[in-house]
């Protein structure tokens, strides 16, 4: 195991260029089993959770080859021999994302009910629901969600809450269905909007994505995809984003969309961040004080909820009362408990954190409980006083590609060493 250790107090000055977005990748990927030929996929991000998912499709039959880069051309399974890897698809809980794909070509999926994990329980009923309108079989047992459907139908479905993966599930299983299916009270994600294109390049009938409501026209068969792009990762543009105002530093980010950074942008200008907008970058600074600041997390294009973590470690050191509600998942205040190791002066009260800035954090031993924890950690070690130990960080190169050496190139004190423990 390695882990992290980082002599705070550097800003961060310079240029970093945004990796592929790890929610738009793991779904293009699981997509890709849909299409009819070859596919070829750029701009998909080296990170632990693609390796698994690619080595997931694999199992099922899909050829897949990096094409030097971030380019990965796939060879879908035509047949399906034996249903995913299980020991795979416990290790990545958007393994579940293989059920439409896999429901709507073969007429049948069987998939590891993927656990709950420390942000939450993450039931997957809406998922089931919607296979379900559409005729499909879903049965739960021995840990295993087995479905199976001859053909599936369009139908009318209505998500209860706005589930990134069950609108992603039921569009991907939507495609290969026979008639019209129309899928309301949607995510808007611009991962979702993504996947759509991608779909779309297969030869698929989508459209409506990133609004209230998609529709459906199912096809055939699907082609292949000569080249697609995935989009760049607004929640890694957001962490460095929120590490440069943190250390009070001078960064570009290169390779970004602008209209997926706007709940970012908003608040850090709300906090004294200063931001200056180029076509596809954008610079940040952080000279004068910050000011307190209330956050709300909600489906986009609210503020994600994946970037709430990181704004608690930011926070923790701004003079003043800052409020953070996490309306999204039930359990994400688990970075808490580290930060208050750090001297962070939190309270949670249910879904609500108050957090009374103190004038600084110090390094110590801390340990990454999540992805986007484990990132939060790693804010607060590049702003603390002393230096910071980060343990647990296989949790943060599951997202992250390269964050420490992205970082360093800034003139971050951060290196990654094996921990004897
Ligand atoms: C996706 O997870 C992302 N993961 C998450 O990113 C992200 O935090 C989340 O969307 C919200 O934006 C991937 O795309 C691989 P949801 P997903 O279904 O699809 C409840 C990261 O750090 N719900 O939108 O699992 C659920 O319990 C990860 O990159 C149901 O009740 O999220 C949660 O409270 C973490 N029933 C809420 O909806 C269901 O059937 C949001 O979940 C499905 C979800």
């Amino acid at each position: 195991m390695r882990k992290l250790v980082i002599v705070g107090g550097q800003p961060l000055k310079g240029r970093v260029r945004i990796s592929g977005a790890k929610n738009a990748a793991l779904a293009v990927l699981s997509a890709s089993v849909l299409a009819g030929e070859a596919v070829v996929v750029e701009n998909i991000p080296d990170i632990n959770d693609v390796r698994v998912m690619v080595d997931l499709i694999k199992s099922l039959g899909a050829g897949v080859a990096w094409q030097g880069g971030d380019s990965v051309r796939i060879r879908p399974p035509a047949t399906v021999g034996s249903m995913p890897a299980y020991h795979l698809a416990k290790k990545l809980r958007a393994s579940n994302l293989l059920l439409g794909p896999l429901l709507a070509k073969f007429g049948r999926a069987e998939i590891p009910l993927p656990g709950g994990c420390n942000i939450g329980v993450r039931p997957m009923d809406l998922h089931f629901k919607g296979f379900a309108e559409m005729g499909a079989e879903i049965r739960l047992e021995k840990g295993c969600i087995r479905a199976h459907c001859k053909k599936l139908r369009g139908t009318r479905i209505y998500l209860d809450f706005p589930s990134v993966g069950a609108t992603e599930n039921i569009m991907m299983a939507a495609t290969l269905a026979k008639g019209k299916t129309v899928i309301e009270n949607v995510a808007k994600e611009p991962e979702v909007v993504d996947l759509a294109n991608f779909l779309n390049c297969l030869g698929a009938r989508v459209r409506g994505a990133g609004t209230d409501i998609i529709k459906v026209e199912g096809v055939p068969s699907l082609e292949g995809c000569r080249r697609y792009t995935v989009i760049p990762d607004r929640i890694e543009a957001g962490t460095f984003m929120v590490a440069a105002v943190a250390t009070r530093g001078d960064v570009e980010l290169e390779n970004v969309i602008l209209r997926h950074l706007e709940p970012l942008r908003a608040k850090l200008g709300e906090a004294g961040a200063e931001i200056f907008e180029g076509e596809d970058r954008l610079r940040v600074t952080a000279r004068g004080e910050l000011r307190p600041i209330d956050i709300k997390t909600l489906p986009y294009p609210g503020f994600p909820t994946d970037m709430q973590s990181q704004m608690m470690a930011l926070l923790s050191t701004v003079p003043g009362t800052s409020l953070i509600t996490e309306n999204i998942f039930e359990n994400r205040f688990q970075v808490v408990d580290e930060l208050k190791r750090m001297g962070a002066r939190i309270k949670v009260e249910g879904r609500l954190a108050v957090i009374e800035g103190t004038d600084h954090l110090h390094g110590t031993q801390v340990k990454a409980t999540d992805l986007r924890a484990g990132a939060a950690l790693v804010v607060a070690g590049l702003m603390a006083r002393g230096t910071t130990e980060i343990t647990n960080t296989s949790y943060i190169y599951r997202g992250y590609h390269e964050l420490d050496k992205k970082l360093k190139a800034l003139g971050a004190d951060i290196s990654s060493v094996e921990n004897g423990a």
